[in-house]
Parts: C-alpha cells; sequence; structure tokens
C-alpha cells in the first residue's frame, strides 16, 4: 500500500470509529450534537490519529482495537480549531472547506462545541469499556500524556503565546517554543499515545517522542508556509490570515527560502530518530515526509 492508499484507509476507520463514538444528534441536545458532529466531520486529514495508529504499528501492534484512543486525539485537535476561529482568536470564516462553527451555529455554541469535544476526549479515554483491552496503567498514562500535551504547557499555553505574540517580533527561540507547544505538543502526543498501545521499550519510547517533536515542529513551520504559498481551494481554510494578523511565523521571521529549509531539517531529524526501527516504520517515515510535501 503506497501512503495515500494507507492514509485514506485509516480514515476510513477512524471516521467509522467516531460515527460510532459520537452523541447522536437528537433529543433536547440536538443542536449542541449538530455543532461538535459539524466540525468533526467536516473533513479533515486526520493526520493525529492516524500518528497514533501508524506508530502501533511501527511497534508490530494492530492498533485496531484502540481505534477509540486515536479518535479521542481528533476530537481534541477539531476543538482547537473550533475556537482558534472564533472571532476573539483568528476570526476565520472558512474551515475544513465550509464556515466555521461559530458563523453557522453562534459564538456561544461554538466555544460550547469545542468545550463538549475537549471533554468527551477525556470520557472516551478514561471509560473502560472503549479500548477494553487496555491495561490500566496504559490507560492512565496515556491520559496523563494526552492532558499534559493539550493544556498550558503545551496546545493552550502555545495558543496564548501566539495572540500574545501578535504584532510581535519575537526572537527564534520564542517562536519555536510557541509553535512546539500550540501544534507540536499534540502531535508528539499523539505519537506516544501509539507508542504507549504498541508497548515501546524505554529507548523505543524516548526514540518515537524524537520523531514526533520533530514532525510536530515541521507540521506547523509547513502551516505557515501554506498559508503564504497555498491555495484556499485546496486549503479549505484562508490564506494570508497571518499576514493580516501580523502573526508570529517562520516566513515573517525568515523568509520563505529559509522557512523550507528549516520544515525540511526537521523532517530529516524525524527520519533520523527513526534510525533503529524496521520496514514496519515505513509509513511514520513516509509520514514526516507527507507533513513537508502537502499542500493541505
Ligand atoms: C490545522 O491542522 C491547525 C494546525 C494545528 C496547524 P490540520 O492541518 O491538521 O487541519 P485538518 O485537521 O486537516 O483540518
Ligand atoms: C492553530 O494554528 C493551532 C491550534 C489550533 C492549536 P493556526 O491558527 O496557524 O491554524 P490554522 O492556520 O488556523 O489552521
Ligand atoms: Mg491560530
Ligand atoms: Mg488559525
Ligand atoms: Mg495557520
Amino acid at each position: 500500500m503506497d501512503l495515500k492508499e494507507y492514509l485514506n484507509s485509516k480514515r476510513l476507520d477512524i471516521e467509522k470509529a467516531l460515527e460510532a463514538l459520537m452523541f447522536p444528534e437528537e433529543g433536547l441536545l440536538a443542536q449542541h450534537m449538530a455543532s461538535m458532529r459539524y466540525s468533526l466531520f467536516a473533513g479533515g486529514k486526520r493526520i493525529r490519529p492516524v500518528l497514533c495508529l501508524a506508530t502501533a504499528e511501527a511497534l508490530h501492534a494492530d492498533p485496531t482495537p484502540y481505534l477509540p484512543i486515536a479518535c479521542s486525539l481528533e476530537c481534541i485537535h477539531t476543538y482547537s480549531l473550533i475556537h482558534d476561529d472564533l472571532p476573539a482568536m483568528d476570526n476565520d470564516d472558512l474551515r475544513r472547506g465550509k464556515p466555521t462553527n461559530h458563523k453557522v451555529f453562534g459564538e456561544a455554541e461554538a466555544i460550547l462545541a469545542g468545550d463538549g469535544l475537549l471533554t468527551f476526549a477525556f470520557e472516551l479515554l478514561s471509560d473502560t469499556n472503549v479500548s477494553g483491552s487496555l491495561n490500566s496503567n496504559d490507560r492512565i498514562r496515556i491520559i496523563h500524556i494526552i492532558a499534559k500535551a493539550v493544556g498550558s504547557q503545551g496546545m493552550v499555553g502555545g495558543q496564548a503565546l501566539d495572540i500574545a505574540s501578535e504584532g510581535k517580533a519575537i526572537p527564534f527561540e520564542t517562536l519555536q517554543f510557541l509553535h512546539s507547544c500550540k501544534t507540536g505538543a499534540l502531535i508528539t502526543a499523539s505519537v506516544q499515545a501509539g507508542a504507549v498501545i504498541g508497548g515501546a521499550t524505554e529507548n523505543q519510547f524516548k526514540a518515537l517522542t524524537t520523531y514526533g517533536k520533530a514532525i510536530g515542529l515541521a507540521f506547523q513551520i509547513v502551516d505557515d508556509l501554506l498559508d503564504v504559498e497555498g491555495t484556499e481551494e485546496e486549503l479549505g481554510k484562508a490564506v494570508g490570515a497571518d499576514v493580516a494578523l501580523n502573526k508570529a511565523t517562520y516566513p515573517a521571521l525568515f523568509g520563505l527560502d529559509e522557512t523550507r529549509k528549516k520544515a525540511i531539517y526537521a523532517v530529516d531529524n524525524a527520519l533520523a530518530a527513526l534510525e533503529g526501527f524496521d520496514d514496519n516504520a515505513d509509513y511514520l517515515r513516509e509520514l514526516a515526509k507527507y507533513i513537508y510535501y502537502r499542500n493541505r
């Protein structure tokens, strides 16, 4: 299977599992459920859950019973996008090729849809009836990894720094930290969750963490590049938004050529971290390259 086929088949698995797990759109809370489902099923590359599954596979595990763990990562990611698009944050009108959540459901419901998705992720992760074969120690370890990654020392902190840095010239180290927090942390946690599922040794866990950090940074650098060089049609979101808001980005600090070099350097670091792994890690290798070459 080439990467494209692999991604498509994993996306189908993830979407089927999400559909089965997510609350139905009925009863007195139908509108709230509709709002969560609207953003969750609007498309999206599903990179974070795919990384979780591919990491378990790199360690020769069958990740199928653990699909709900992977789905929880997508719920958290979708919440972060709904809130990121709010008028008080990036004020965007288009996401995943559709009007943003607050444009359709209003700001209050968009905030609540995000809150609902974030909380649902931890409901899923902590439910011993889902992914039931996961032992308690591994489950708690995964919950801790994800909670830490998406809180104030990770994604939320990164988003706070992103907003606080608008219109400011920040030093390289701060920008790298910002990107590693707002986007890198959840991507790293996705890989780490897959590593726990796959029963990684301590050394394997360390190597996979290095891989996750490197692709996480590359992912946001390329996201910045696509905001300059991509198209609205392919990305399903507005382009030029970072310049319009005077965001702290790699292209703003380094220009396009140097930014591309920094993304390639991060991908190379990710590939180097996988040196001790066999052919089963090939999809992780392909995913690292895809993160650089993607156009959406
Ligand atoms: C966009 O994430 C926001 C960032 C963290 C850079 P993705 O590029 O993964 O968006 P979807 O999930 O495919 O829509
Ligand atoms: C978003 O970064 C990061 C998170 C949602 C945590 P961006 O603001 O650059 O993402 P896009 O470009 O709107 O997708
Ligand atoms: Mg943002
Ligand atoms: Mg944004
Ligand atoms: Mg962006």
